[in-house]
């Protein structure tokens, strides 16, 4: 796919799942309106929608048919309330103490921290409220197995054994004065970052009822996306530009952080994601045809600026 195809692609598939997410986004109304509000401001300032372009794509390479989207969507929308979720909470003064996301301020430094701390819990909540409402629509008793497959994939990537164990381990590094060990620094990008990826690859692979091996593959290679998304995330902290980022960049020096980029120095920092990125698409190419755009899409992350 030619460069310029792929970003007119892209920006489609941006659009779509913007889409989706409207569908499903709670009505701002009633006493609790000012979280809602709260909630959907910080789905709305946008973001890159990886996690739900993941889950499409990948349930597209597994062999998916357009016809099941309805069963798909659900969990399209409850990954991005997921993820904007532990962005919400990521940036609350307690943590990373940040006031600028995804080209706005962020949900604390407008709503308050009460309400922001309550908006990311609205969120987490009204994800799996919203991935349930793929069991009504399953035609099947197969459909169903793989509704609730997935749904048990997700809640496990999103909690204790995924983001919430990494974002803890992220907390507690935090001003260590010990240099991190490589087995801390791996444990914090696998758990805080790659595993909501891994959680996207998998629903989608999983609501298409691909076979084991197709499935663990997939969370493979979601382990490879994951890791090398998170270094560039670091590298960015470092190097990227906030108005195009959309974030500020120095928040992680200026708490403390030990980073992959501390660790191991730009230059190898570099190197890294562009490996791990190509041995995730050696992993997609094992798959028989029609991932295209996702190989494309893996590939450009290498080179994101935001
Ligand atoms: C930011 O995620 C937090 C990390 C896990 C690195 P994204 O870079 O996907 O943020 P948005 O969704 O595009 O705003
Ligand atoms: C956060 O990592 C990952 C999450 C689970 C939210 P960072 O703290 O580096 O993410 P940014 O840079 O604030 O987006
Ligand atoms: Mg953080
Ligand atoms: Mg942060
Ligand atoms: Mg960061």
């Amino acid at each position: 796919m030619e460069n310029s195809e792929f970003r007119v692609t892209l920006g489609n598939k941006v659009k779509e799942i913007n889409g989706i997410l409207e569908k499903y986004l709670p009505v701002e109304e009633g006493r609790q309106k000012t979280v809602i509000e709260a909630m959907n401001y910080s789905v709305r300032a946008g973001g890159k929608r990886l996690r739900p372009m993941l889950i499409w794509e990948t349930f597209l390479l597994c062999g998916g048919r357009e016809e099941e989207r309805e069963l798909v969507e659900p969990f399209q929308a409850a990954i991005e309330m997921i993820h904007t979720y532990s962005l919400v909470h990521d940036d609350l003064p307690a943590m990373d103490n940040d006031e600028y996301r995804r080209g706005r301020k962020t949900t604390w430094s407008v709503y308050g921290e009460a309400m922001g701390i309550l908006a990311g819990d609205g969120l987490l909540n009204y994800a799996f409220e919203t991935a349930a409402k793929s069991f009504g629509r399953c035609p099947s008793q197969e459909h169903l197995s793989r509704a609730a497959a997935a749904f048990a994939a997700l809640s496990r990537k999103a909690g204790i054994y995924g983001m919430i164990g990494g974002q803890t381990a992220d907390i507690e590094a935090e001003g260590q004065f010990a240099p991190i060990t490589g087995e801390q620094m791996l444990f914090i990008h696998e758990h805080k970052t790659a595993a909501l990826i891994q959680a996207a690859m998998t629903v989608g692979a999983i609501l298409a009822g691909a076979g084991k091996e197709q499935i663990d593959a997939l969370e493979k290679c979601g382990y490879n996306v994951g890791i090398a998304f998170q270094i560039q995330d670091d590298i960015l902290d470092v190097t990227g530009d906030s108005a195009e980022l959309g974030k500020p960049v120095g928040s992680d020096a200026q708490n403390g952080k030990q980073t992959y980029v501390t660790w191991k120095g730009l230059e190898q920092a570099r190197k890294d994601v562009a490996a791990l990125s190509d041995e995730a698409v050696r992993i997609l190419d094992g798959f028989t045809d029609g991932h295209g755009f996702l190989k494309e899409l893996i590939l450009a992350l290498i080179h994101r600026t935001k």
